[in-house]
């Protein structure tokens, strides 16, 4: 597996200088950008649409990784792929058509994530671990930024990474929530490949230290 990759999240951004954001964290070195979708019926918050991940795309060469956050992903899957987005990871809670939606991220052409929350049970992605490029873990309940994590998480990426060695396939584990300077080595020690941070690194004064810190702090 490659070195673990801290993903910052721009739901902690400054929006009115959202590109210059972008543009720091891609100084210090980041080579994933995050973006949290959100449409006030899954979660009790309403972000981002696919115009700023258009925004997002047009900034960076960053691999931009969208997580929905909304109901019937399925539906919309396409219009992030069309805006830009190189992953779309949608939610298992989020729709009983779970493989639809996965497939409809296939089939637009972008990598394919599922992402689970913290006590929803870790069966549906070790099912479906090795048709994914990325498997999700939720530390914190989505919605919000600036949660403490849940130290649950670490358990259920062991698992995956477990089920993941026996059947020989090569997803990424990420988790999202709650990384900052003292949980992002236990995620990684517990598996994640991808560690999500938003306020760690856009609640900052200044994202690209806090981005360094950070991956400081997984490397080595
Ligand atoms: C939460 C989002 C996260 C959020 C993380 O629902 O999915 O990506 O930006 O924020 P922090 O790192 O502040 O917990
Ligand atoms: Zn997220």
């Amino acid at each position: 597996m490659p070195a673990t990759i801290i993903a910052p999240s721009v739901l902690s951004a400054d929006l009115g200088r959202l590109a210059e954001q972008v543009a720091a964290v891609e100084a210090a070195g980041a080579t994933w950008i995050h973006v949290d979708v959100m449409d006030g019926h899954f979660v009790p918050n309403l972000s981002f649409g696919p115009s700023v991940v258009g925004a997002v795309r047009r900034a960076t060469r960053c691999l931009v990784d969208v997580h929905l956050m909304i109901e019937a992903p399925e539906r919309w899957a396409t219009a992030y792929v069309d805006a830009g987005a190189d992953s779309v990871t949608v939610h298992a809670e989020a729709t009983p058509h779970v493989h639809r939606a996965l497939m409809a991220v296939r089939d637009a052409g972008a990598k394919v994530g599922l992402a689970l929350n913290p006590l929803t049970p870790l069966a549906v992605l070790e099912d479906a671990l090795c048709e994914l490029d990325l498997a999700l873990v939720m530390s914190v309940d989505p919605g919000f930024g600036g949660q403490r994590f849940l130290p649950a998480a670490l358990g259920r990426l062991e698992r995956l990474r477990e089920v993941r060695r026996l059947r020989g396939c090569r997803t990424l584990l990420q988790v999202d929530g709650g990384i900052d300077s003292g949980t992002a080595a236990p995620a990684r020690d517990a598996g994640a490949d991808v560690l999500v941070a938003g306020s760690a690194v856009f609640g900052a004064s200044d994202p690209g230290a806090a981005y360094t810190e950070l991956q400081r702090a997984v490397t080595g």
